[in-house]
């Protein structure tokens, strides 16, 4: 790979509970990421970026950490991380680990230690604690809701018995939030950085890179109710405050003590690119997701325009564009785009949603949308599954629900569950090969063999076949370091651009549009119409 793999690389999330479970109990693990790596080889990614797999409670699948320098024993040992990094190694696949910097678990020591101690000492100046509001401090200090809904605040038993300080917590109760204004925090998490990049991982995905630092005096919010639950559409006192940056120009100067190009990337989940662009200045982090694409609907004027501006707003600072359709926290983009209305980053979709989408619908978008994205000049982000097709897994029952969405919103909002099913690698055998035993701890749909890999594999026209020959051809034609060029005279609906010798057209509108005659398909997401494009169907072509 060219230096500075970031500006090009295609990186494949795994999501280490669904990904492939080698022990049998049900949730996947590291000895299964081990095992089935070169499936990812196989399939054309550069890099894998792993969702946490450090010791937690897993009340967030994970995201809440209780010892940020270990593996959580359900995922495996550190030795097992070590022979999964050696075995990416083997096969020229770099890896990043997620770091969640926001919050820990209420189980890590520090936490317990704060709750032990008393209100102002050092082990309480940790995480954010405040007296109440009203006499007796029985009001929470602001009005702040948590993002997986009802209050920000939990109220603490002291030693004394007595009720006491009010903790901070964006999340679930059991995820109470750092205080980044002290020294202390900011030294233990430059210490867990130099834990991983001595391990000899490629670098880090920030959770929650948005937040950390939260406005001095805490000043009440009320975000807007249809908002998305990670953004918002107006700046939030706990969101993309001004002195988070300082946070990575510290850790930036941490990883470039390190040799071979470490990386950071931001989940940094503000409303436009120009705001997700400042996370990536030339002196803070590397790449940072595109939500600003992820959330576009599909219509060829929106895209249209959010390709305009990323490509923009990203080269303006200095870093690559990135795209993304999917991952562990929105509705699969193969249903999404199908969803005849928006549904809010967070809320999900289960079975009492109304107009739930057409499955066949759905997947013709989603094959059409990713041919356009593999296109684009950056760095794209892939997730486990995708390339496999699969849909959002809707028709969950509600007892097998695990997402903290679903119950901070007593089942009025569905959460995350239906994107982090345990894929299927095989038909026909116990959970379609995610292990052996049949176990799983999200149930997986009856109806999956169909989108098994063993299924896809070699099959033309599948989906897997299709994701393979559009990441060989993103390579063999330089797409991904390539220059944009818009083609004139496009019908409203159709979205096409050159990138080098590759002229990309993308039909979303309901009539089919003639090709260029005389020109090459080198991939096509759908099948053609003699001559012509189909609706949701888009093409790569030479010669056009
Ligand atoms: C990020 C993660 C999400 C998690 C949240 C809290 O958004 O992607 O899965 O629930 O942060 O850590």
């Amino acid at each position: 790979m060219t230096s500075q793999w970031w500006r090009s690389a295609v990186i494949y999330q795994i999501y280490p509970r669904s990904f492939a479970d080698a022990s049998g109990d049900g949730v996947g693990d590291l000895i299964g990421i081990t095992n089935r790596l070169d499936s990812l080889r196989d399939l054309g990614v550069d890099v894998v970026w792993l969702s946490p797999f450090m010791t937690s409670p897993q009340k967030d699948a994970g995201y809440d950490v209780a010892d940020y320098c270990d593996v959580d024993p359900i995922f495996g040992t550190l030795a097992d991380f070590d022979a999964m990094l050696a075995r990416a190694k083997e096969l020229d696949l770099r890896v990043i680990v997620d770091l969640v910097p926001n919050h820990s678990s209420d189980q890590h020591p520090w936490f317990q230690d704060a709750l032990a101690a008393v209100p102002g000492s050092r082990e309480r100046a940790r995480y954010m604690f405040r007296d109440g509001r009203g006499e007796g401090g029985e009001e929470p200090p602001n009005n702040w809701q948590s993002l997986f809904g009802g209050p920000a605040w939990t109220r603490v038993t002291e030693a004394d018995g007595t009720q006491g300080q009010w903790y901070l917590h964006l999340f679930d109760a059991s995820q109470p939030d750092f205080d980044w204004s002290n020294e202390e925090v900011r030294e233990e998490f430059r210490r867990i950085l130099r834990f991983w990049l001595d391990r000899g991982v490629d670098g880090f995905r920030v959770d929650v890179a948005h937040g950390l630092v939260k406005r001095d005096g805490l000043p009440d919010y009320t975000p807007p109710e249809d908002g998305d639950s990670m953004g918002g559409i107006e700046p939030a006192p706990y969101f993309g405050q001004d002195g988070v940056h300082d946070v990575y120009r510290d850790w930036r100067k941490v990883l470039d003590e390190y040799d071979g190009e470490r990386a950071l990337c931001a989940e940094a989940w503000m409303p436009t690119v120009d705001e997700i662009a400042k996370w990536v200045r030339p002196d803070e982090m590397h790449q940072a997701f595109n939500f600003a694409y992820a959330m576009t609907r599909w219509n060829a004027g929106d895209l249209r325009e959010v390709i305009i501006d990323s490509l923009r707003a990203f080269p303006d600072v200095g870093a690559p564009a990135t795209w993304v359709l999917s991952n562990h926290d929105v509705i699969r983009h193969t249903t999404r785009l199908a969803l005849p209305a928006d549904v809010p980053q967070g809320h999900g979709i289960g079975p009492k949603t109304p107009d739930l989408p057409d499955t066949a619908v759905g997947l013709h978008r989603g094959r059409a949308a990713t041919t356009l994205m593999l296109a684009l000049p950056g760095s794209a982000y892939l997730y486990q599954g995708e390339e496999l097709g699969l849909p959002e897994a809707v028709d969950l029952p509600d007892d097998a629900r695990q997402d903290p969405t679903w119950f901070r919103h007593n089942g009025e909002r569905y959460g995350r569950d239906g994107c982090r099913v345990p894929i299927p690698w095989e038909a026909g055998v116990p959970a379609y090969g995610f292990n052996r035993t049949g176990e799983t701890w999200l149930p997986q749909p009856d109806d999956w063999a169909e989108y098994a890999r063993d299924r896809q594999a070699g099959v033309e026209g599948s989906t897997l076949e299709l994701y393979r020959t559009l990441l060989r051809l993103r390579r063999e034609f330089g797409l991904a370091s390539g220059e944009l060029e818009w083609a004139e005279a496009a019908p409203d609906d159709v979205v096409t651009f050159r990138v080098g010798e590759v002229t990309v057209i993308a039909n979303l509108g309901e009539q089919a549009v003639p090709l260029p005659q005389g020109a090459d398909v080198l991939v096509s997401s759908g099948p053609l119409d003699g001559g012509a494009l189909p609706n949701d169907t888009a093409v790569w072509l030479r010669g056009a």
